[in-house]
Parts: C-alpha cells; structure tokens; sequence
C-alpha cells in the first residue's frame, strides 16, 4: 500500500484536523510528520470539540494507531496536557499512540530564546507562536538537539545540563530579557515520564513494515504550503517542510511510497501571525469573514487575518505538493455574500503575474479578481451534494477547472456531519 497524505494549501488552519478524523476510518494508522505545537487541530463531533497540538486527528477512532513521527518537535508539557484533556475518553494510549525516537524534544529554553528572537525583532517579527519551534529546529540542524530516544540514555541529564547551558549562554545576550527557569524546568522533568509512559519506536521500520503488509496510512501534515521553510513566503514562515516532500524526511517514507495527495484550503484564505497575503481585506468585508468564520487562532486565539481565495497562491501549492485531490472548507462561512470575489492573478508594476512570485514581500502587488454570485443560503444542514445550491456548484466547478484538481470534499460546517462527499 502506498501512503496518502493530507496537508494544507493556504496558511495554515485550512481544516485538517477535521478532515483527518473524517477519513480516519478508511486507514489503519495516522502518522504526523512535522510541526509541532504551534498547530491547533480542531476537530467536532458529538456536540464536543476537541483541539490537538501534537497528537495526530485520528486518535478518537478506535482500531486506528496514531503515530508522532520524527520530524515534529514535542513540547513534553503540552503533550501532557493533551493527553490529560483526552482522558475522559478512555483511549488506550498505550496501544493506540506511538512517539518516534527521533523525534525532537522542545526545551523550556527554547521557548525562552524564541520570544527574545521575536521581541529583538521589534515590528519585524515572524508572529511566532512562541511555542519554541524555530530555536528546536534550528537545534536540530546544527546537530545539538535532544531527542526523544535520548530519554532512555543514562547521559540523558548530561545532555539537557550542556544544551540547557548553551541557551542560557545565548539568552544573556539580550538586553532585557528576565525569565524565570526554575518551575518551567520542574514542570518539564516531570512531563516527561508521560512521554516515557508510551512507546517509543523506531517509525521509519514501523511504518515501513507497516507498509509491506498492507497497511494503510495517512500522513497528517501542520501548517500550511505558504508556511513551509522553502517554498513560503519566507522568512514568515515556519521552520519546518510542511509540503508533500516533508513526508518522506519526517516519516521516513520513500518518494516512490506515497499515494494520493489530499490538499485542504478554505473556500477564502486566511493567515496568522505577520507576513504577505495579497489577497488580504483590511475592510468591513474581511471583519465579516472573521465573525462569521470565527477565525481567531486554535492555538493562541489571536485574530486570523481574512481575505477572498488566490488562486495563484493555490497553484502554485498544488504545483509543489502534486496534490491529486482537493478538500473545500467553510464553504458555509461564504453564504453571507450576495457574490464572492477570487483572484486570478496579480498585477505587478502594470504585469499579469501569475507564477507567486520570490519578492512578494517586497512589491506592490494588486490581485485581480473575478466575481461569481454567492449562494445566500444555509449549508450547514446540507449532507449531500447534490443537493447544494447551483451557485456553489457553479464556484466548485470554476475551481476546479482552474486547479486542474478534482475537489473531491466539501466541508460545510465544524461537525464531521457537515462534510459533502462528491
Ligand atoms: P487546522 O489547523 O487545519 O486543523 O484547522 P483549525 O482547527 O486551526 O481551524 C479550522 C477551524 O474551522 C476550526 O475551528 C474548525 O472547527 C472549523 N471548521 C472546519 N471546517 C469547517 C467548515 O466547513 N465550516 C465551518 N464553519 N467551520 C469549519
Ligand atoms: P496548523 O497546523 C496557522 C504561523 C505563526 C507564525 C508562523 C511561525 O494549526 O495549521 P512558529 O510558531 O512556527 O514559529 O510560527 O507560522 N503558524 C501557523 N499558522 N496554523 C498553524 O498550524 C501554524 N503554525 C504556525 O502564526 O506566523
Ligand atoms: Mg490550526
């Protein structure tokens, strides 16, 4: 079997956690292959909604194991925390949650040295959600990081103490910068025995093994395609590969084993945090997108930047990703508008641009749009898709000619009942 993946295409919180746990019970194992708690998964079911940082969105299915794979970054206290929150829930962890031993530990420090990256920064800075991913990555890269597997060394004390001393090194060059080690450390010593409470495995055989005999597997991917360290609008980005190709690195899944491509985006856009989005609306239009698609952060519950969809922006995620299928979501939050406005392509200096182009931090860039008319009524109670209105037929149809990419879901509200299979 080969090894579907689903991530996003826009910046992030496009809806994956939903979907995820909607396709759950077509796979035998979810596997999370970058990120860390800097994502927010929400999902909804049963009137409860649930919000996960770092544990896959296939956890509340039973037979389904859920795998933490090598190349997220965990922070031991809010995987705790997560784990706690689902203990009303009654899953056996224990065999239905694996972590791999690669994958990298979130010191306290690393938080500490991510929000005086930012407040040096000043009004320059990423928008950070100060969970301490950059400092872990950047750890990992430069081949000083601590990894879970490091939890069973006896040296384990040894190579916090000179990892932890290296930070506090770094830290006393910034002018300014009080914090308070001593608790956070507490805290964080004692999270990790709920790590050590689970199983730690060897995920590239794991899965791979998984794979030869038949298994089948989804890869969840964090962020989104505009938030990847290569291809996104650097340097607001994140500091992972959050495209198809971080699969492979972050699984340990050959190129030549993944399956279908399952790319999520919202029926408009979104961001958080600083950076471009040319199809941003800083007027009453974007307020209302915000209040009607309560787009305030999953995890810091800051207020989503809202603007109409970009399909230049989507091409060229589809383009990076070989995405073969399209997920729509929200499109319920679009039923306000009497028409709804995509943009085509960018004008640059008086150009057509239509490839997102390197320097679009830098120019003056004016999208283009296209309106169609809006549906004006309520999705949510829909479940077929036949039975939706000619004029969301009508934009789904447009997309996906313009995509080249069959959409193949579209998601009409939070519950995993509000999802139209097409
Ligand atoms: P993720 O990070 O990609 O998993 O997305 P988030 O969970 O951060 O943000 C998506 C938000 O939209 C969550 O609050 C979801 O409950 C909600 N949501 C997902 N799909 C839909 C939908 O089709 N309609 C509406 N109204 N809300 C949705
Ligand atoms: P999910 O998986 C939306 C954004 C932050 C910031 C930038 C860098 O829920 O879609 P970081 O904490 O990684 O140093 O922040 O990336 N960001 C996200 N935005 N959804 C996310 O995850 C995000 N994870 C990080 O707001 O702009
Ligand atoms: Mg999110």
């Amino acid at each position: 079997m080969k090894v579907d993946v689903l991530l996003g295409l826009q910046w992030g919180d496009e809806g994956k956690g939903k979907i995820v746990d909607v396709f759950t019970p077509k796979y035998d194992i979810i596997a999370r292959f970058q990120g860390g708690p800097n994502a927010g998964h929400t999902l909804e079911f049963e009137g409860i909604k649930h919000v996960l940082h770092t544990i896959p969105s296939g956890i509340f299915r039973e037979n389904v194991i859920n795998l933490v794979g090598n190349g997220v970054v965990i922070d031991p206290i809010i995987f705790k925390g997560e784990l706690e929150k689902l203990a009303p829930f009654n899953i056996d962890f224990k065999k239905r949650l694996f972590i791999s031993k690669k994958a990298h530990l979130i010191l306290p420090t690393h938080k500490l040295l991510d929000a005086a990256s930012e407040t040096l920064k000043g009004k320059n800075k990423i928008g950070s959600t100060l969970k301490g991913i950059g400092p872990t990555y950047m750890d990992k890269t430069g081949r000083n990081g601590l990894r879970v597997g490091d939890l069973y060394s006896p040296n384990f004390k040894e190579k916090y103490q000179n990892l932890m001393d290296k930070h506090i090194g770094i830290l006393s060059h910034y002018d300014d910068f009080e914090y308070d080690l001593t608790s956070l450390e507490k805290e964080w010593m004692d999270s990790l025995e709920v790590i050590k409470s689970l199983d730690a495995v060897d995920s590239e055989h794991f899965l791979n093994t998984a794979i030869l005999s038949g298994k089948k597997i989804l890869a969840e991917g964090a962020q989104g395609t505009m938030l990847d360290i290569d291809f996104g609008t650097y340097p607001f980005v994140t500091s992972s590969n959050t495209v198809t190709a971080g699969t492979c690195t972050g699984l340990g899944i050959a190129p030549n084993k993944i399956g279908e491509v399952i790319g999520i985006f919202k029926a408009y856009c979104t961001r958080v945090g600083s950076g471009p989005f040319p199809t941003e609306l800083l007027d009453e239009v974007g307020e209302q997108i915000r209040q009607e698609g309560r787009e305030f952060g999953s995890t810091t519950g800051r207020p989503r930047r809202c603007g109409w969809i970009d399909l230049v922006q989507l091409k060229y995620a589809i383009m990076v990703n070989g995405v073969t299928e399209l997920s729509m979501m929200k499109a319920d939050i679009l039923s306000i508008f009497d028409s709804i406005k995509i943009c085509t392509h960018y004008e640059i200096d008086g150009h057509k641009v239509t490839e997102f182009p390197y320097d679009v931090n830098d120019v003056v860039l004016v999208p283009i749009y296209i309106e169609m008319a809006g549906w004006k009524e309520d999705l949510t109670k829909l479940r077929r898709y036949e039975d939706a209105p000619q004029e969301l037929k009508n934009y789904v149809l447009y997309l996906e000619k313009e995509l080249n990419v069959p959409i193949t879901l579209v998601s009409v509200g939070p519950d995993r009942e509000q999802t139209l299979l097409k």
